[in-house]
């Protein structure tokens, strides 16, 4: 979900353009291009890459002339980063750019098939731009024309749009992904935020859901989608430029933590049909599935803590045998994988080598491959033989946060889909499963908000400790892995996940008093049993931290803090669960005064074994 530009006025537009762009290059991105309105013909220019590849494609094929256009930097999510699926795409009249994920272009894509559209591209938004001009061509006017399409769309989208018939005026209209107007004088602009129109002007409106802007240089009308004039408050942006870049977020950390209920939509929506997990998107089908007798998840760090959750929940419905590998010892330990195994690699960035080496191997061993991966078009989800891509956008902070949400959902939506076609539930239990995977994102909203003050409370009272242990049974147990990480990582406080039931053979011996101790009791079947582990640490003197569901019966004296999440479907708490888990190391690392974003020893990345 990355950056739309645009500007009209007297200034040449190609340079404010790319200029603007370049202030939107931290959001990560794979491909840019720009659109401009030269001698009332609208020219393009896009390419693969960075924006110094565009200009050096501009140096080579001209530099596009004009006082009126629109550009984009993409962060791929349907098509390859490629030339001919970067932005913009065009109909016959229309050019446009697009931040967000249309979740019915497929069916849309099919209608305009019918009526003999020809595409170029592999992605939803030249769907978007034949759809629009479709319209156009019926109904003669812009305005009409985009909120006929506005409302054929489903799911998120930020669009910059210039019409062929009218030439020096951009478009604007925001859905879910923000867009703002950049008010100068001779001249307006349109931006995904304030960075890329600060040096020109600090006066915007922010364009509110389903808002149409038209700016000429002499002024900005706003509709909304019944073709109503809307009044805008003008807003001045105090915003230092970077802390901009988080959308007024403190770090990327908590911008990406609240990110994560959209995240989890962009990845979900699109993969259920008529209420069932549809993964045929990704070659994965019924038959694909139904045959395998083994399951390997192999990844590193968060993305193997998603994947530990995954065999808990596969093993649980589908009945077939998973193991978890970190990437690291997969390789060197000489796995017994081989035909008719699946490996699955999950990988936020599609380019860390332990996992990419573990994927090479399996393929060599003649095992069938999974990638489960952030990043679109790099080196995991090129070479595994199937694909799920998850939609958080691109993400910033190395703290792995709705990367790791949207990983364990897609671990969810192929567990539901395992399950159904090996026949251990059928389609009214998934049915049920995957209506409550889609309620996860509201679920995710509300605990975010319930749960951030009582996080900061707990984490002020972690910030002088020299070690702490999480503990938990079952997938709590999963969960205490990644809280452990992610404190670690951010505060630099050392901590350790342990199995709860596993402490009396060793572990507790490392309990003193106030030793901070945070308990996961979230799963009615083991509660009682994680409780009598919760005792145990306590009558030793730790301090914990516990958290379990509303209604849970805490004992009297049995935590200092009690941090509790709605009731929900069990098998599905880790996604709620896991929030309080990162705003309590976040909070930490805060009042520690560390680097959040960019923690010490650490890379977003890791491209070397
Ligand atoms: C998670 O917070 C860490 N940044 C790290 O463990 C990360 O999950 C790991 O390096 C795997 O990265 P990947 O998902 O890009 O493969
Ligand atoms: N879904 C669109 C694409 O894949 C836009 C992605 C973005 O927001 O950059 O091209």
């Amino acid at each position: 979900m990355c950056g739309i530009v645009g500007y009209v006025g007297y200034r040449d537009c190609s340079d404010v353009l790319v200029s603007a762009l370049t202030k939107l290059e931290y959001r990560g991105y794979d491909s840019a291009g720009i659109a401009v309105f030269e001698n009332d013909k609208i020219a393009v220019a896009k390419s693969k890459g960075k924006l110094q590849d565009l200009k050096d494609k501009m140096e080579i094929e001209g530099k596009l002339q004009g006082f009126a256009g629109i550009g984009h930097t993409r962060w791929a999510t349907h098509g390859e980063p490629s030339d001919i699926n970067s932005h913009p795409h065009s109909g016959k009249r229309v050019t446009l750019v697009h931040n967000g994920i249309i979740e019915n272009y497929t069916e849309l894509k099919d209608f305009l098939i019918s009526k003999k559209r020809e595409f170029l591209s592999d992605t939803d938004t030249e769907v978007v731009a034949h759809l629009l001009d479709y319209y156009y061509n019926k109904v003669q006017d812009p305005i009409t024309a985009i909120i006929d399409t506005m409302q054929e769309l489903k799911g998120s989208f930020a669009l910059g749009i210039v019409f062929a018939d009218y030439p020096n005026v951009v478009y604007a209209v925001r859905r879910e992904s923000p867009l703002i107007v950049g008010i100068g004088k001779d001249e307006n602009f349109i931006a995904s935020d304030v960075p890329a129109i600060i040096k020109y002007t600090k006066d915007y409106y922010l364009l509110e859901h389903d808002e149409i802007a038209v700016l000429s240089k002499n002024g900005v009308e706003v509709f909304d989608i019944h073709n109503q004039p809307v009044q805008k408050e003008l807003k001045t942006a105090d915003w230092d430029v970077d802390a901009v870049g988080k959308c007024g977020y403190p770090h990327y950390m908590i911008k990406e933590i609240n990110e994560q209920p959209n995240a989890i939509k962009n990845t979900v929506s699109p993969r259920i049909k008529d209420g069932l997990p549809c993964l045929e998107e990704c070659n994965i089908t019924t038959d694909s599935l139904k045959d395998i007798k083994q399951i390997y998840v192999v990844a590193c760090g968060s993305a193997m803590h998603a994947g530990v959750v995954g065999q808990y929940v596969i093993e649980e419905l589908a009945r077939t045998p998973v193991t978890v590998d970190i990437a690291s010892e997969f390789k060197y330990r000489n796995p017994l994988v081989g035909e008719g195994d699946l490996v699955i690699i999950i990988s936020q960035s599609g380019e860390t080598a332990d996992s990419l080496a573990a994927l090479r191997l399996a393929k060599n061993r003649g095992a069938k491959t999974l990638a489960i991966v952030n990043a679109m078009g790099s080196t995991i989800a090129r070479e595994a033989d199937m694909l799920i891509y998850t939609h958080a956008g691109p993400e910033i902070s190395v703290a792995s946060t709705k990367a790791y949400m949207v990983q364990l959902s897609v671990m969810y939506l192929f567990a539901f889909e395992l399950a159904l076609a090996k026949g251990r539930i059928d389609e009214e239990k998934c049915r049920y499963y995957t209506a409550k995977l889609l309620e996860t994102s509201d679920m995710v909203k509300n605990v975010i908000d319930a749960s951030t003050e009582i996080s900061q409370k707990i984490s002020s009272k972690l910030i002088t400790a020299d070690s702490l242990l999480y503990i938990g049974r079952g997938l709590d147990y999963a969960l205490s892995m990644e809280g452990s990480l992610k404190l670690k990582e951010i505060s630099y406080i050392h901590s350790e996940s342990y199995a709860a039931g596993e402490l009396k053979h060793g572990t507790i011996s490392l309990i003193t008093k106030d030793m901070p101790v945070i308990a996961v009791a979230t799963q009615s079947d083991l509660y009682e049993k994680t409780v009598s582990n919760i005792k145990e640490v306590k009558a030793r003197g730790a301090k914990v931290i516990m958290i379990c569901q509303e209604g849970n019966d805490v004992p009297k004296d049995i935590a200092n803090y009690v941090l509790q999440v709605p009731k929900f479907e069990e098998l599905l708490l880790p996604m709620l669960v896991c929030v309080p888990l990162q705003l309590i190391a976040y909070y930490t690392a805060v009042q520690r005064g560390n680097d959040v974003d960019q923690p010490r020893n650490l890379a977003k990345s890791v491209t070397v074994e």
